[in-house]
């Protein structure tokens, strides 16, 4: 019934009004709350950034001390949860683990499925989720080596404590070398919001039939996963060991991609707003030169990603297209530098969306936006008459 606009892929529908994340493809331009992308990733801290987002405004020294506290008294995972998790296969994808874990809290922490919340209990749960996400992550990431887990520790701030917990040994007086946790906190403001990308558009549309926060950010962590959207960073870095085991011929894969024929795709490359640059790719690839000049790293993969893109910003099929480099292309040799297995990688993009996820649900909800519901173009069969099986 009606009259409906045809828009596959929403690719110029706006679905919501939102005052989180400006972006402006054409510019180059990313602000969150008006603060500019570069600003907050030289001088914030990843949880003064979640703070930001999720509440909007910079916090105020008591304020992030205060919300630090409330974050720390969250950190512990249920242990029940525990042995949910020990029944994952050693070597199961870190983001179906993701994917499971964050689902399941919503049967350990059962306050979060009341849709009238108040906005105390809200807050309550949106802490817990900030707080379990990285033990949980830190989980995965020590299954993958078969070391125990370790526990979080009150003492350290956000970063901290999940890179302790991460890369932390439970005998050792662990110092986490300030260079990692200055690269962590980068990484993560860079990926903290986007506006309504695909994962993003997924928390609203789930959270808007009032399903529960660790329900609509799962649903929001599955979308994520896919290699054309946070799976990306993942696939750069198989797509530059493929090439560099096929001697590095860069000129083949570029060509590859260019092929309409081929369904290979330089991953890392392109965007579905930013038309100019991205800038947090410009921002990203200055920190991994300089996160791996201070850790001493000589990584040749780095060297084929930039070959890659001096060929392919002078190419006409990639200057025709405004296909850039995205966050995606340099992330993973920051990660890997750092130690994490690719596998990890995407879980580490979900671990620095969660605030905007967080934010978007929290906006969506106090602005009670209804239900979301696209419609379609019907297109297939009329009107048939059922016909017995034997007559088929
Ligand atoms: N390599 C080769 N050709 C490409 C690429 C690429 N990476 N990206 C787009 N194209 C071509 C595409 O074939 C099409 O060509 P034509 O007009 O001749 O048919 C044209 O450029 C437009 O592409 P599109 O697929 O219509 O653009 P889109 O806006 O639907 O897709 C994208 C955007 C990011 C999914 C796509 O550029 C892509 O698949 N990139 C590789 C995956 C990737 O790096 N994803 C991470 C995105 S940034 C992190 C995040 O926020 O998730």
């Amino acid at each position: 019934t009606g009259y409906v606009t045809l828009d596959v892929g929403y690719k110029n529908t706006g679905a919501t009004k939102s005052a989180i994340t400006f972006l402006d493809g054409e510019a180059g331009i990313l602000k969150y709350r008006g603060y500019p992308i570069e600003q907050l990733a030289q001088k914030s801290t990843f949880l003064e950034v979640a703070y930001l987002l999720i509440y909007g405004a910079l916090p105020t020294k008591d304020q992030i001390q205060n919300f630090q506290k409330q974050i720390n008294n969250h950190t512990l995972v249920h242990e029940d949860l525990k042995k949910f998790f020990d029944g994952y296969p050693s070597n199961s994808h870190p983001m179906g683990q993701l994917t499971g874990l964050i689902s399941s809290l919503s049967a350990f922490y059962p306050e979060s499925l009341h849709s009238n919340q108040t906005p105390d209990e809200i807050n309550e749960t949106i802490i817990k989720l900030l707080a379990k996400m990285t033990t949980i992550v830190s989980w995965i990431y020590k299954k993958s080596l078969g070391h125990p887990v370790i526990y979080p520790q009150k003492r350290f701030d956000y970063v901290t404590n999940f890179l302790y917990m991460t890369f932390g040994q439970r005998t050792e007086e662990v110092t986490i070398d300030p260079v990692i946790v200055e690269a962590m906190n980068v990484l993560l403001i860079l990926h903290a919001d986007h506006e309504q990308n695909c994962s993003t558009s997924t928390v609203r549309i789930v959270g808007s039939s009032e399903a529960n926060l660790y329900s609509s950010v799962t649903a929001g962590i599955s979308a994520l996963w896919g290699p054309l959207h946070g799976g990306a960073n993942q696939a750069v870095i198989e797509m530059l060991e493929t090439i560099k085991a096929d001697g590095g011929d860069t000129d083949k894969w570029i060509n590859k991609a260019k092929d309409k024929n081929d369904p290979f795709r330089l991953m890392g490359f392109g965007h579905r707003v930013y038309k100019n640059f991205d800038p947090r790719a410009k921002i990203i690839k200055k920190a991994c030169d300089d996160i791996l000049e201070k850790l001493g790293i000589d990584d040749e993969v780095l060297d084929i990603a930039k070959k890659i893109e001096e060929i392919a910003l002078k190419d006409p099929y990639f200057i025709e297209r405004k296909l850039y480099p995205n966050v995606d292309f340099y992330s993973g040799i920051i990660y890997r530098a750092l130690g994490f297995p690719t596998e990890m990688f995407t879980v580490l993009f979900a671990l620095g969306r969660l605030p905007g996820w967080i934010a978007q649900w929290k906006e969506m909800r106090e602005n009670k936006e209804p239900i979301g519901r696209p419609r379609q173009i019907y297109i297939g069969e009329t009107d048939r008459d059922y016909v017995d099986i034997e007559n088929r």
